[in-house]
């Protein structure tokens, strides 16, 4: 296990706080709730559990910090992002080690992925803070007007972000709303609130004006509906559940908030026979397994030519049987925990159900039996096939480390497959066919499609559902519109 490094353990054992207008301090109601490391459940550190009066305030400082950080210039608020991007990547190490005591992931995991694509994400954003800009029209009728266009932000913007990604998704959701200028109230999940906290440090030490990000940490009925609901919030940027999502959408109909709500998935995964065995084989195990399948873009339906099958699944099972289970601090592990005891209980369950309904459990399926995991949230990577379309295990997002094989036997009903989902969030295609490639993909009713890989991310590329996956895009340029509304201004010129 690696040694804490001191900011760490000295950051744990902090009273934090909420932070409004630029001052930490605790809820109003005084409440705190306990911050767990989901490889032993033993308490790490506490954070303060806010209400609904305590997102009041966070809103009205993120209003009044609204003309402040409008009226930094460009250069400054592109200067404020890139450099909290590079104060990211230089601090990698003590938010890595954060991150994986406070979610579970391994530390490798975060030093390839969410660290650095969070900090990419800032610099990325802090390009288009300068670039921002409107467009003159001529009008149809040729009548003497000067008619221009004016991209403003929607005003104060309320992230709801949750537990699978926390640092990173606060980059997703604080690099678009701030490059295009406007302010937030951010509510991290309850289950990982502290590298979010420590963000909040690093913003004020690299000096963004105060209230311009606002944290209220605490659970989702209590701090992310009265955020959801709230008059005075111009749009809510949600990542979550699809139930939470309709929650969402139905609390901001009052006041006709500007939406992105990014959902769950259930994507699918095609092997065609003529593809590189080897790297579908690693791509699926991918596809399925990282972050301990926490993943809302999971490719964890896995359709395989069928002259091909046997082999997949073989060389599938091989591969997961190399899996060491253990904390995401200790070097050896190759994948964590759970993030909770409530995740693990309900991916068990919805394993049970597999079981139940008649798929055949090729390996993994429980809790591990290994007496140094008993008190961690961990479930061992597993593998169904002989699964049903029908079958839970088959519609409903699982959200944890479990692959579903079956077969198809021809593209036609691989793509019949895929389709059969109310989701459309992502999918996987492996082929060495050009000509099939661009036919399956476009296809595909998902927002994504990978090819002969499986799950990369960069800041510059469009990201995001169809369907009941959600709607508006983030990262890449397509980002910051949902973050930005359009003024049409007329000037008689006769
Ligand atoms: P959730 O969607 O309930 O939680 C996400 C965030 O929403 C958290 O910050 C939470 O506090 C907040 N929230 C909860 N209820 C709210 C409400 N009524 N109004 C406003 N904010 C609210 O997800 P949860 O319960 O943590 O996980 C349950 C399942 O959701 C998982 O098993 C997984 O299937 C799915 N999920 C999907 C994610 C994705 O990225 N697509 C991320 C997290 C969970
Ligand atoms: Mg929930």
């Amino acid at each position: 296990m690696s040694d804490l490094l001191k900011p760490v353990t000295a950051f744990l054992a902090r009273d934090h706080g909420l932070f409004i207008g630029g001052d930490e301090g605790p809820s109003s109601g005084g409440e705190r709730f306990d911050v767990l490391d989901p490889s032993s459940g033993l308490v790490i550190s506490s954070a303060a559990s806010g209400n609904a009066a305590d997102v009041d305030a966070a809103v009205a400082a993120a209003r009044a910090a609204l003309p402040v950080w409008n009226a930094t210039s460009p250069a400054r608020r592109a200067e404020l992002l890139w450099n909290l991007g590079v104060r990211i990547e230089e601090l990698a190490d003590e938010f890595a080690q954060l991150e994986a005591l406070d979610n579970g992931k391994p530390l490798s995991e975060l030093h390839i992925v969410d660290i650095p694509l969070c900090a990419s994400l800032f610099k990325y954003y802090a390009g288009w803070v300068t670039k921002i800009e409107g467009e003159t029209i001529a009008p149809m009728s040729g009548a003497p007007f000067h008619i221009y266009t004016r991209r403003e932000p929607v005003g104060v913007v309320g992230a709801i972000i949750p537990w699978n990604f926390p640092l990173l998704m606060c980059g997703y959701k604080l690099g678009p709303a701030l490059a295009a200028g406007n302010t937030v109230v951010l509510k991290p999940a309850e289950q990982t609130p502290l590298t979010a906290i420590r963000l909040m440090h690093l913003m004020a030490e690299v000096g963004f004006p105060p209230g311009v990000v606002n944290l209220v940490t605490g659970f989702g009925p209590n701090a992310g509906a009265p955020l959801a609901a709230h008059a005075d919030v111009d749009k809510i940027t949600f990542t979550g559940e699809n139930a939470t999502g309709q929650k969402i959408l139905e609390a901001a109909k009052g006041n006709m908030k500007r939406l992105s709500l990014e959902l769950g998935g259930k994507s699918p995964n095609l092997v065609f026979a003529d593809a590189d065995l080897d790297a579908a084989v690693a791509g699926t195990f991918g596809a399925v397994y990282w972050n301990q399948g926490q993943c809302c873009i999971a490719g964890a339906r896995v359709f395989v030519e069928a002259s091909i099958r046997d082999e997949f699944v073989d060389r599938l099972l091989a591969r997961v049987a190399e899996v060491n289970l253990g904390p995401g601090l200790d070097a050896n592990t190759t994948m964590g925990p759970l993030v909770s005891a409530e995740q693990r209980d309900r991916v068990l369950s919805l394993i049970g159900s597999g079981v139940a309904e008649g798929a055949s459990l090729r390996i993994g399926g429980s809790a591990p039996t290994d007496a140094a995991l008993a008190d961690g949230f961990f479930v061992e990577p597993t593998v169904f096939t002989d699964v049903r379309p029908d079958m839970r295990i088959m519609r409903e997002e699982i959200f944890g480390p479990v692959a579903m094989v079956s077969s198809f036997t021809d593209e036609d009903e691989a793509l019949a497959y895929a389709n059969d989902t109310s989701f459309g969030l992502a999918a996987g295609l492996w082929t060495s066919d050009v000509k099939r490639t661009h036919r399956v993909a476009a296809a595909i009713r998902s927002g994504v499609v990978w090819v002969n890989t499986y799950g990369w991310f960069d800041a510059a590329v469009p990201y995001g559902g169809f369907r009941m996956s959600g709607f508006g895009k983030e990262l890449g340029r397509e980002a910051l519109d949902p973050y930005l509304q359009t003024k049409t201004v007329w000037v008689d010129l006769s």
